[in-house]
């Protein structure tokens, strides 16, 4: 057996995809190293979402680039967005590179790897306009082990935020086929997973490509809940218009779906909105998220921030602050606003914050959802709850289960078995900034 290394940047998209081309690569006979100096083959899943992401790959590049020029018998491939993105680029800044491979061809590896053992330098990174799912079916995934199983169900994204680079990384909205979608999840049941995480960039738009049916998100998740077995079923991510009140229905109506909700709203200031050319203003975020939290007890809401987008004055960044107030949201992912190839708002270069300021509201952004963060686990102290248990480990002579509430709350719980994959119910005896303290009841 060969064996392969795959660094995994970025999302849960490519960390799905990764899972994929490890299923194809046993089958050419690499099995994975988790000690990239071990590796006959190397290859780097890449995330282009900020200049950072796209800087942390190429040096990591680099490095793997030096072992090849040292005389090392490796062969080097570069995957994922920013591949995507650069394409043959790649070869210019990196002419130690062996493959290039983007993210709309990945079913092409085994190929790839064929001709690159034989010598030959690849590049992949064409578009597909429809899903390769006839492709995807002929190949186990290799899941990682956990008890929770990612199954993507739209690819890309028909959006053009003006900061976003996902769009061009992963070309236009399609929709995979509810029948492999149900075969996905029948394959990962029956290995033992207990949770399924149906993903998207929008996972509301779900079905709105099919021409020959009217099939869509509930549609999905009805079909999925009616499967035997104890599991639980969660999706991500939702655009706040697209959100129907169909599917809070369903969300509600459902045993298995959780009370569960990650709904970016990127800035709390509606002019802001516009220029990110999001389809909603502050008002209009406010009311869906008034509804999702009328209709859904307890139900937990996420979201995502962007601190410092061009022009952003301070006035517009309070708004952000008091919105994570406001709509009590539970957690919210940060980050600095960072100008992306090709998009439309880093061409609006005399509009940039300056660093330090971007740094410093990124900072306040920080603090405030920490600050609701504690607020919302306050909430559950002295309820009681089901926890899914994710994991098991010893800390300061304490052995500790660690698992999630319906509301993908994350729940401590001391207990001397290990009890992973189980659902067990708690009661809630302390709250901390990132997770609750619970014991068995
Ligand atoms: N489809 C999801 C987001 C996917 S990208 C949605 O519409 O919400 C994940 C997050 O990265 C985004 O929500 C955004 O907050 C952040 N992000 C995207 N582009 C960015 C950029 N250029 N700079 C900083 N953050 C960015
Ligand atoms: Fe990017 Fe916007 Fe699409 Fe999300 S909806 S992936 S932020 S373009
Ligand atoms: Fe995901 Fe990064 Fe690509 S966030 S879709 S891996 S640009």
């Amino acid at each position: 057996m060969k064996k392969v290394y795959i660094e995994t940047m970025g999302c849960q998209m490519n960390k799905s995809d990764t899972e994929r081309m490890f299923g194809m690569l046993a089958h050419l006979d690499y099995e994975e190293t988790k000690e990239p100096a071990n590796a006959d083959l190397l290859m780097i899943n890449t995330c282009s979402i900020r200049q950072l992401s796209e800087d942390k790959a190429f040096s990591m590049l680099g490095t793997f680039g030096k072992w090849k020029n040292d005389g090392k018998n490796i062969k080097i491939g570069l995957c994922g967005c920013v591949a995507q993105q650069k394409a043959k680029e790649v070869f210019k800044r990196a002419p130690y590179v062996d493959f290039v491979l983007g993210t709309h061809k990945i079913y092409s590896l085994p190929e790839i790897i064929k001709a690159v053992n034989n010598g030959e330098r690849v590049c992949e990174c064409e578009e597909t306009h429809a899903t390769e799912d006839d492709k995807a079916a002929q190949f186990p995934i290799n899941r990682v082990k956990s008890v929770n199983a990612w199954v993507s169900i739209t690819e890309g994204c028909n959006n053009f935020c003006t900061y976003c680079i996902v769009p061009y990384t992963r070309g236009r909205e399609r929709s995979r086929q509810p029948e492999i979608i149900i075969k996905e999840v029948k394959d990962a049941l029956a290995q033992g997973f207990k949770e399924i995480t149906l993903l998207g960039q929008n996972v509301d738009s779900y079905g709105k490509d099919f021409k020959e049916r009217n099939y869509r998100l509930a549609d999905l998740l009805r079909e999925i809940n009616s499967l035997e077995g104890n599991f639980r079923i969660r999706f991500v991510t939702s655009y706040p218009t697209d959100i129907t009140d169909e599917l809070i229905n369903t969300v509600v109506e459902l045993d298995k779906v959780c009370e569960y909700f990650h709904i970016p709203m990127q800035s709390g200031n509606s002019e802001v909105l516009k220029a990110m050319n999001r389809r909603y203003d502050r008002e209009t975020y406010a009311k869906i998220v008034k509804k999702v939290r009328d209709m859904v007890p307890d139900v937990t809401i996420t979201s995502d921030f962007i601190a410092g987008f061009p022009g952003e004055t301070e006035e517009q960044f309070k708004d952000t602050l008091t919105a994570i107030d406001e709509f009590e949201l539970d957690y919210s992912n940060v980050a600095a606003y960072s100008p992306r190839e090709k998009t439309v708002a880093a061409k609006w270069v005399d509009k940039y914050i300056p660093e330090d300021v971007k740094d410093e509201r990124f900072q306040r952004l920080n603090d405030k959802v920490k600050e609701n963060c504690l607020k919302s686990n306050l909430k559950y102290v002295g309820r009681q709850m089901e926890i899914l248990v994710e994991s098991f480990y010893e800390r300061k002579g304490q052995k500790i289960n660690t698992g999630k509430t319906r509301n993908n709350k994350t729940v401590h719980v001391p207990f001397e078995k290990d009890l992973t994959g189980e659902f067990v119910n708690v009661k809630i005896t302390g709250a901390k900034t990132w997770y609750l303290k619970g014991e068995i009841i």
